[in-house]
Formats: structure tokens, sequence, C-alpha cells
């Protein structure tokens, strides 16, 4: 009787004293464990993170060919198809009269009749006609590789998008900590964000900063009566973005100069900077120094070939330089005022050629101007190598572009030892926004609404593809602004021009303020 109480009792003190001994072991383990538990998990987190964006791009490789080299053909063109045809019908003579405008400064004196919208809307109907016969450039996409394609397809979708998979931002926001951590150790990707509505915008205001906006370009004075547009703000999704501040501008740029060339894109995006840096006020004290770099009114001229202002206070130059196709013009006989010019794909601008030493920052930009109309317009003839051009894959219009970006890109890369102050960016492609034909035959871009055909934009290339394979392995940087402008329609010239014309809108050009002041901002956190 004695043995059976004792055996239980001793066996119930074996098995507390195991259990005693099993829970502290457990603990101990649990503690010892703990941190590297954690830490191995994080890892894996952020693995899930960076590989959302990939799945999609394999998801369209199924995607035929044809329609690859579609997309491809539009490159800029991104919403152009229906448009294409339009042009045939156009006479020659209607097509010269229409390339007339404000920025042919190296044409007739037709020019000055014509100082708006319809100059862009010209050559943007021209750009279809050239694509139409657009083949070629089909073969000269030949080297890029079918990732890379994909990847075009991938973008273009989602511009179109309404909404990005939501999935991607839901993942973003729950893991953001992880993602902060991961983003410290990667360069940022200003190209990559969102658009925010932000009642600390516009920098400016497009009815005050006269004194620097072309009417033609400054919507308030116009009939448009909604302007959600200019409360928007680009959010990059990588980094944070120093907010512009003219005086911080100023500041960093004490004594240097700051140069747009390009077409009459890159003189927004020159009206723009020069608003934001003065608030849009009037600034007296500010000098004009276009004599300085040769910008004065030619013999027989309208306006100058460009501007050049200087803010005292810093010794800060902004300035701008006419130059379309970024390619040096030379008249084949400088005594016929009807002279064809020479247009030498293989040779940047002359005024770069001149005033590369006295520039600090360069923001080079082409690509609306390459088309037949344009040239045969200006009587611009393709020249490589000092002759005239006979090599057909370059004859094409959009490996004559890609051409001369190359070329300008790899000649002002050869000379960055020479400067080694000298900060160099290209500026990717401003998408046009027309629909349902062109600026002749009703296109439109009529959406007033912000963020509508989406906001936000993960790709990781540019949809650009010519301009980032033109900076890839060299000095110059690429200002990327293709993927976040596309999804602005809203924020285009539209049918509000100051000499509004039925039926004629300008898809081309930007309201000011809107898209260009994000272009100069992205700029501003570069410099
Ligand atoms: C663009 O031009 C460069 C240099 O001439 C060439 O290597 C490249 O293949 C061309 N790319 C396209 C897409 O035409
Ligand atoms: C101001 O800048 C210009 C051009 O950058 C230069 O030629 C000039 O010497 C500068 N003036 C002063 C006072 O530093």
């Amino acid at each position: 009787m004695k043995g059976g109480p004792y055996k239980l009792r001793w066996r119930g003190r074996e098995v507390s004293l195991i259990l005693i001994v099993l829970v502290c072991a457990t603990i101990l383990l649990w503690t010892w464990d703990k941190s590297p538990v954690l830490t191995s998990s994080l890892p894996n987190k952020n693995q899930l993170l960076q590989l959302s964006p990939e799945p999609k791009r394999h998801v369209r490789d199924d995607i035929s060919t044809l329609k690859q080299t579609e997309v491809i053909n539009n490159e800029e063109e991104l919403h152009a198809e229906p448009k294409r045809h339009v042009r045939d019908d156009i006479s020659t003579l209607k097509e010269m009269e229409v390339i007339n405008n404000e920025e042919e400064l190296h044409a007739e004196p037709k020019r000055h009749v014509r100082d708006d919208i319809s100059t862009s809307n010209q050559m943007e109907v021209i750009n279809k006609e050239d694509e139409h016969r657009a083949e070629p450039k089909i073969h000269v996409r030949d080297d890029i590789s079918s990732s890379k394609q994909t990847e075009v397809i991938y973008n273009e979708e989602e511009h179109h998008v309404d909404k990005l998979p939501s999935t991607d931002t839901d993942t973003a926001e729950s893991f953001s900590e992880f993602e902060t951590v991961a983003v410290q150790k990667k360069a940022c990707n200003y190209a990559k964000g969102k658009w925010v509505i932000d009642d600390r915008r516009p920098l400016y205001s497009g009815s005050g900063c006269k004194q620097w906006l072309a009417p033609m370009w400054a919507c308030r004075l116009m009939q448009r009566q909604d302007f959600a547009f200019e409360k928007l703000r680009w959010q990059p999704k990588d980094c944070e973005m120093e907010e512009f501040e003219g005086s911080k501008f100023l500041k960093r740029m004490q004594g240097k100069t700051l140069a747009f060339v390009g077409d009459s894109l890159g003189r927004q995006q020159f009206q723009s900077l020069m608003c934001m840096i003065t608030a849009g006020k009037d600034r007296p004290d500010v000098l004009d120094v276009g004599k300085e770099y040769g910008l004065v009114i030619p013999r027989g001229g309208k306006r100058p070939n460009g501007w050049a202002y200087r803010f005292p206070s810093t010794n800060t130059t902004v300035l701008y330089y006419w130059s379309a196709t970024l390619c040096d013009l030379e008249p084949l006989n400088i005594k016929d005022p009807h002279t064809e010019y020479a247009m030498h794909l293989d040779r940047p601008p002359a005024f770069l050629r001149d005033f590369l030493h006295k520039i600090d920052v360069l923001v080079l930009n082409t690509g609306h101007h390459w088309n037949r109309g344009k040239l045969r317009g200006n009587r611009w003839v393709m020249y490589v190598g000092g002759a005239p051009n006979t090599n057909k894959k370059t004859a094409d219009m959009g490996g004559a572009k890609n051409f001369t970006i190359h070329s300008t890109v790899e000649w002002v890369n050869s000379q960055l030892p020479k400067h080694p102050h000298l900060k160099v960016f290209y500026r990717s492609i401003s998408p046009r926004h027309f629909v349902n034909g062109d600026w002749n035959t009703g296109g439109s871009c009529d959406n007033t609404t912000p963020m509508s055909i989406g906001k936000e934009v993960l790709q990781e290339e540019s949809s650009d593809h010519s301009a980032a394979s033109a900076v890839r392995g060299t000095g110059v940087k690429l200002l990327d602004i293709t993927a976040l402008s596309q999804v602005r329609d809203e924020g285009h010239i539209s049918r509000f021009s100051i000499t509004a014309t039925p039926g004629v809108q300008d898809c081309l050009h930007w309201c000011l303020p809107g898209v260009p002041d994000t272009w100069n901002e992205l700029l501003f956190a570069q410099i």
C-alpha cells in the first residue's frame, strides 16, 4: 500500500521536474533564437517586394512579334495609330505653310504669321506621315533584346491602364519600413513614382509670370476654367525629392550657367525654370545677356535663336538655344535667301561647339521635328560625313533621329574630360496625346481630369529607348520624363489656345505652370 502512493508521488515529482526542465530549455532556446529568426525573415520580404514587378514582364512574353514591332514603331506615338494615314492627302504647299511657325527660326518670312500652336500640331501630323512609311524603324530596332521589347510593351500597357495593379501598392505599403532599408542601397530612379495632389503647387502663377512665360503657353490667360492639373506634384517612389526653391537653385548655381538646347519643348522647360526661380514675380534686376552667347536677332529675322538671362545676386545664367534636331545646320549657299541647309547628322550644333566651355549644366532634347514635312519646309537636307546621306538606314526618320541623338551624346561625352565641371542631361521625349485624329482632323486631348489614365509609374527602364541607349555607358545622364508625362494627358494646351481655332488642338505643348515644372524639379534634384 505504502509503495503505491510513494511511487505515485515520486512519479509526480519526476514529471514536474521534467516539465520544468523542458519549459526552461524551450524558453532558453526561443530567446537565443529570437534575433536570428527575425533577421533571416527580413531579406525574404524584401525579395518578395523586389520581385513583384517581374512576373508581369514574363506574362507578356507570349505577345506576338508583330505586336512588339508595332509598339516599338510607335515609340513616341503611343496613341497615334489612327492618325497616321491622315497626312498623305495634304499638299506640299499646305505643309510648308503649316510648318511656318514659332519654332521654325531658320525658315522663311512666313514664320511670323504663326506664333502659336499650329506649328507643333503640324509637326505632329507630319510625324505620322513618316511613321506611316516607317518599316525601316523596325529593322533598326532589331538589335534590341527581346526582354527589352517585352518591357516596352509592358510600359505602354501601363500608360493606358486605368489603375496599376493594386497589389503592388499594397505590398509596397505593408513593407514600407523594409523598403526604406533596401532603397538606401540603390540610387534613386526619379522616373518611378506617382502623382499626388499637393496644395503647395503650382510653384508660380500662370497669370503672374509675365516676364518669362509666353502667353501662348499660359493657360491661365486662356478660356480654360479647370486648374486641378496645376496642383499635381511628382512623388518619386524610392527617394525623397528635395523641394524646389529658387534661392536654393541660385545658390547651387552660383557663378554657373545652365543651358537648355533643343526644340520648343526645351523652350517650355526653360520658361518654366525661369518662372520657378522667380516664383513668377517680376525681376527687373535680371539681365539679358543673350549677346554673350550670340543670341541676337539675325538680319531679316524676327527673333533670336535663343535667350540668356543672368541673376546678378549669384551671377547665375539660364539660357535656351533653339536646336530642334540637335545637329549642325549649315547653309549651302549663304547668298541665297532660299538656300537649303545641310543638316549634319554627325555634327553637334555649332552653338555647343562654340559655347560648351561656358556651360556648367546642359540639358539636351529633340524628337518632334524628325519628320519629312519639317525637313522639307525648312529645306534641311541630311548630310553624313560631310556629304548628302546615302545610307538608307539613316535616311529613315527614326533611324536618322536615333543616329543623331547617339552622335551628339557621344560628342558631348567626349568633351567631358575637358570640362570636368560640366553636367550633361539628355531629356527623354515628351509624349503627345492626340486622340481620334490629328491637329487638322479633329484630333483632341479633351480630358481635364488629372490622373484619369493613371498616376503611377513603376517601370525600371525609360520608355524612350533611343535616349536611354544613347546615354548608356556615357557620362551623360538621362532626365527621364517620358512615362511620368505620359499619364498627364489633361495637362496640354488642348483647345484653349490664345488664338483658338475651332477643331485645332495642341496636344503636344503643355500648359504652364504644369508638367515641365516637374521636369525641372527632377533636374534640380540631380544637380
Ligand atoms: C541607334 O543608333 C546607334 C548608334 O548609331 C545604334 O548602335 C543603335 O543600334 C541604333 N538603335 C536604334 C534603335 O535604332
Ligand atoms: C559672371 O558669370 C559670367 C559667365 O558665367 C562670367 O563671364 C563673369 O565673369 C561672371 N562675373 C562675375 C562678377 O563673377
